[in-house]
């Protein structure tokens, strides 16, 4: 664990995570990152230190801090290409950045290539010690945190090379799995005391799967979900996409034993034989053996459709689909293998968009990469949609938006909208063939930020688009970049004389 203020060192290191051996980019040397704990209100000062050696992999950096909005920030987001020149070998980069008002789980990864997928991404959660919601929702213990994330055997420079589907060897869930045929490894172990109650932070640090998330013979009770608090739902299944983050509280309240903690992945091994896709939910007193409990009982089905913020803000604008002060319709597909929106795939320009918009000198259109940059005007309400034709493959796409969270209107398997109190987050599925999701935000934080399919390697095939947002509002976000922001850039760029 480390806090808001600290060295975040990004080294090659050989890890078995599930008992194969291979070269992991890592933060911190481990698998996950440290976990970053913040209070409400920290200012952030993290220090990102590019140490890799490893040539089979990348060797330049840069991290994100997903869902921090980084408020007139826009500079400090992490994102290579679009808000910043990737880091160097031994260089480093000075993030710094304030999170006003928000608390909760977030987490952090690298936004370099593939590079999050051979290890690069961790935890970081804002805790809220004054929460005036805590009595709803009053647990004995909130330290668990549980990342859900796929491993691979193989280097994505290798994987990369692969067409189509690219699936895992394993699950690991706090960084410890199994994968088919392999050995015993140890699994992860949740340690409870009948009677009590917990509050888990559950997250989708995945490259690609999808998890259904349960606990034998234990319900959940959703109470929030990427950093906003919900009305509280209780399920015994959970869907967690690429990217996502939920808390729920778990009544300890079955008797003393051992549990299935299971993670479903929607692709790659399936099975739950040998404890694979599994940690173990243990009691105190319960003997320290793998559990033989069965799934279920799966009552409690999730309904995205009624997850509602608890702060009961309603969508910006007029309600209705269409009315919004700016609609974009964006329709994902593929070409030539290629992942597209409207038809243009994605491709890192040479320089970062920060840089282009705030040389001033490009004419809106002209912002490279052409045809992937939307400009937003400043306050305004914008609409997106995001028709499922099924032209891209390998869904269900979870969609993210850096900079902003947004209120999902109209959520996958659902058409009625809700203007009302819709589930406010910043990772949102696309759903199946029909589905139109359709999400709001107000244009109130300058900069250009990403908005993408989350799935690592779609991401990397062009599944993606920029939002360059409030360009004349960029004043407030120049005034924080320090120094060193445009150095990491070649000095030969055009846009790096002004
Ligand atoms: Cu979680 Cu563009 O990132």
């Amino acid at each position: 664990t480390i806090g808001p203020v600290a060295e975040l060192t990004i080294v090659n290191r050989v890890i078995a995570p599930d008992g194969f051996e291979r070269s992991a980019t890592l933060a911190g040397g481990i698998f996950p990152g440290p976990l970053i704990k913040a209070q409400k209100h920290d200012n952030f000062s993290i220090n990102v230190v590019n140490q890799l050696q490893d040539k089979s992999m990348p060797l330049s950096t840069s991290v994100h801090w997903h869902g921090i909005h980084q408020e007139k920030t826009n500079w400090a987001d992490g994102t290579s290409f679009i808000t910043q020149c990737p880091i160097p070998p031994n260089g480093s980069f000075l993030h710094q950045f304030s999170a006003p008002n928000q608390t909760g789980t977030y987490w952090y990864h690298s936004h370099f290539s593939t590079q999050y997928c051979d290890g690069l991404r961790g935890p970081l959660v804002i805790y809220d010690p004054d929460d005036p919601h805590k009595d709803l929702y009053d647990v004995d213990d909130e330290s668990t945190v549980l990342t859900l994330s796929d491993w691979f055997h193989d280097p994505t420079t290798v994987l990369n090379k692969i067409l189509g589907a690219v699936t895992d060897n394993s699950t690991l869930i706090n960084g410890l799995g199994r994968y088919p045929g392999g050995p015993m490894s140890p699994l992860s172990v949740i340690n409870v005391e009948q009677g009590k109650r917990y509050r888990f932070r559950i997250l989708g640090l995945s490259c690609d799967a999808s998890y259904n998330f349960t606990i034998d013979g234990h319900t959940m009770t959703i109470i929030e979900a990427d950093g906003i608090e919900t009305v509280p739902e209780t399920v015994d299944t959970l869907p967690v996409f690429a990217g996502q983050r939920y808390s729920v509280v778990v009544h300890a309240n079955q008797s003393v034993g051992n549990y299935w903690v299971r993670a479903l992945p929607n692709i790659g091994n399936q099975s739950f034989a040998d404890g694979l896709n599994q940690a173990i939910l243990r009691y105190e007193g319960a003997p320290e053996e793998d559990p033989t409990s069965s799934p279920g009982p799966s009552v409690l089905p999730f309904n995205e459709a009624s997850l509602a913020s608890l702060m009961n803000i309603p969508a910006p604008g007029v309600p209705e689909i269409g009315k919004a002060d700016v609609s974009i319709n964006l329709v994902a597909g593929n070409v030539n293998g290629l992942f597209t929106i409207n038809n243009v795939s994605y491709h890192s320009p040479p320089t970062p968009v920060l840089l282009q918009m705030l040389s001033g000198a490009q004419h809106p259109s002209d912002l490279l990469p052409i045809g992937s940059v939307y400009e937003l005007p400043p306050n305004k309400v914008v609409e997106i949609t995001l028709p499922n034709t099924g032209a891209a493959p390998g869904g269900p796409h979870p969609m993210h938006l850096h900079g902003h969270k947004f209120a999902v209107v109209r959520v996958a398997g659902n058409s009625t909208p809700n203007f009302v109190n819709p589930i406010w987050r910043d990772t949102v599925s696309m759903g199946t063939v029909g589905d139109n999701v359709t999400f709001r935000f107000v244009t109130d934080n300058a900069g250009p930020w990403f908005f993408h399919c989350h799935i690592d390697f779609h991401l990397n095939n062009g599944f993606a688009a920029v939002m360059a947002e409030a360009r004349d509002q960029l004043p407030i976000v120049s005034a924080s970049i320090p120094e060193t922001w445009a150095s990491l850039c070649p000095t030969d760029n055009p846009y790096t004389k002004s």
